[in-house]
């Protein structure tokens, strides 16, 4: 070999060696700063625990029942895999193909454009649900509190009125609400793996086997088998147009679409997570809870032959009133409802932390804070901005915004309003505005293994999603 040829074959080598090292380098920097799960389970853990809140105890069970028992289900569980799963496909993949927060991923793949208004909407929409679900989240802390102390079950008063008294008066829902913010804020200052993902790691099994545990003394009580037909029985006759937005709606706030949660977790996913198997998971474990809680509301509400009324058997009266009535009729009442909410603490402390976390991981990667920082100025405005929320539930009810109060105001705005246009263009961007195979390329790792369900997820992105959400906001104006 002459000495130009070894010059040319050196030269080649350098440039590669170069480009190597360029390559490196970027990449590094890309992925630079984003903490990542550290396993599997955690991963899912931290994603179920977004998704299973007060929405699966208060909500599912009483709208399954009012809408035709099991013929419910069958439609519930074809919107999971319609609208619910391919939307949260669309997040998981700009997320983790992204690699940054919830604004910063469309200004990382789309640097010219104004897409990045969409992610602002979802963050600001996960700012004005936190603010208000931390008041519920409070609220059953204080009820965990009342029933380890007993005063829950002192017989002076009715559940209603102990209601009022526990969460419309002006200091103690407070307290409790600023104790749940301290807690988020202790695990938004561990950080991704050693906060989140390690409560995720320990809640979720713990939500479970109390789950069971409910479960198997709600069924063996007596009647159990007439509340699990008033549940269950199916009634195709009471199926109408209305069911199919109520279970649009449900798996909508149930898997958390539209606010962010999901685009910030794929983010902290690592790059070998298989996404179709994760939302697919998340999707059926999240179902799981919910069913299961209507197979103890149920059977314990009928066997103790309360009231059955359909207001009876929802939100804040279901959860505050009817259960502590089961409990109060059940022996060692304090433990069981200390067990329930504890329970109930769980499902809201683990949303509650991934809608903070949103905007913790945006001030990180927007404003290159620290984590100290940027958890403190997401948490401390929750004082003031809860502490309002908690007392329009009291002292503040005059004060009204179209009709509502504060924090009715802000559930309305942002659940009907601003998660559905956020999801919607969410569908458009990653249906239509970005490269087709961006889609592809993250269900299949970037080919490392072929996706049967990208066609029809595709499909459902482009198509399908961007129409039923269309539904779920034009709802109220379509009775
Ligand atoms: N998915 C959770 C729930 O069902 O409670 C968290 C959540 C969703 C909270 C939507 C608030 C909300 F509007």
């Amino acid at each position: 070999m002459n000495c130009d040829k070894i010059n040319i074959l050196c030269c080649n080598f350098v440039v590669l060696v170069i480009k190597r090292y360029r390559f490196i380098t970027n990449r590094n920097k890309y992925m630079a700063g984003k903490a990542k799960f550290g396993s599997k389970i955690g991963l899912i853990a931290a994603t179920v625990g977004s998704a299973v809140g007060l929405g699966n105890v208060w909500r599912f069970p009483s709208v399954a029942q009012e809408n035709g028992g099991a013929a419910f289900l069958i439609i519930y569980i074809a919107c999971v895999f319609i609208l619910g799963i391919p939307v949260m496909l669309s997040e998981f993949a700009l997320g983790r193909g992204g690699n940054s927060d919830a604004v910063g991923v469309y200004k990382r793949l789309t640097p010219a454009k104004k897409w990045y208004f969409n992610g602002i909407l979802g963050v600001l929409a996960s700012y004005i649900i936190l603010s208000f679900y931390m008041v519920v989240a409070g609220w059953t802390l204080e009820y965990f509190w009342q029933s380890i102390s007993g005063g829950l079950f002192d017989t002076s008063t009715t559940f209603v009125n102990k209601m009022h008294q526990l969460i419309g008066t002006s200091w103690s829902p407070i307290i409790w609400t600023v104790i749940m913010i301290l807690l988020n804020m202790i695990v938004l200052l561990l950080g991704v793996n050693k906060g989140i993902e390690k409560l995720s790691n320990l809640l979720m099994p713990l939500l479970f086997v109390l789950l069971i545990i409910f479960c198997v003394v709600s069924l063996n009580l007596p009647n159990a088998i007439e509340g699990l037909e008033f549940f269950l029985k199916p009634d195709f006759a009471n199926v109408s147009g209305a069911t199919f937005i109520n279970a649009l709606g449900q798996a909508f706030f149930s898997l958390s679409l539209g606010m962010g949660i999901l685009i910030t977790y794929a983010a902290y996913y690592p790059h070998d997570t298989k996404l179709t198997r994760t939302a697919v998971t998340v999707s059926l474990l999240d179902f799981l809870v919910a069913f299961l809680m209507g197979l103890i509301i149920f059977p314990a509400v009928k066997s103790f032959g309360l009231d059955t009324d359909p207001e009876a058997l929802k939100g804040t009266t279901l959860v505050f009133v009817t259960l502590p009535e089961v409990f109060s009729q059940m022996p060692v009442s304090q433990l069981w409802s200390a067990l329930f909410f504890l329970l109930l603490s769980v499902a809201a402390i683990t949303s509650t932390i991934s809608l903070a976390e949103v905007n913790v991981s945006l001030m990180q990667d927007r404003f290159k804070f620290s984590r100290v920082k940027s958890s403190l100025i997401v948490i401390l405005p929750l004082f003031v901005l809860s502490s309002i929320c908690s007392l329009s539930q009291g002292p503040l009810s005059d004060i009204t915004i179209m009709g509502n109060t504060i924090f009715d105001f802000l559930d309305l705005v942002a659940t009907n309003l601003m998660l559905p246009i956020s999801a919607f263009f969410c569908c458009i961007y990653v249906g239509w505005v970005l490269p087709k195979n961006f889609l592809e390329r993250e269900l299949t790792n970037h080919g490392e293994f072929g996706s049967v369900a990208y066609p029809f997820v595709l499909f459902c992105v482009r198509y399908i999603a961007p129409i039923l959400i269309l539904f779920i906001l034009l709802s109220p104006f379509l009775d």
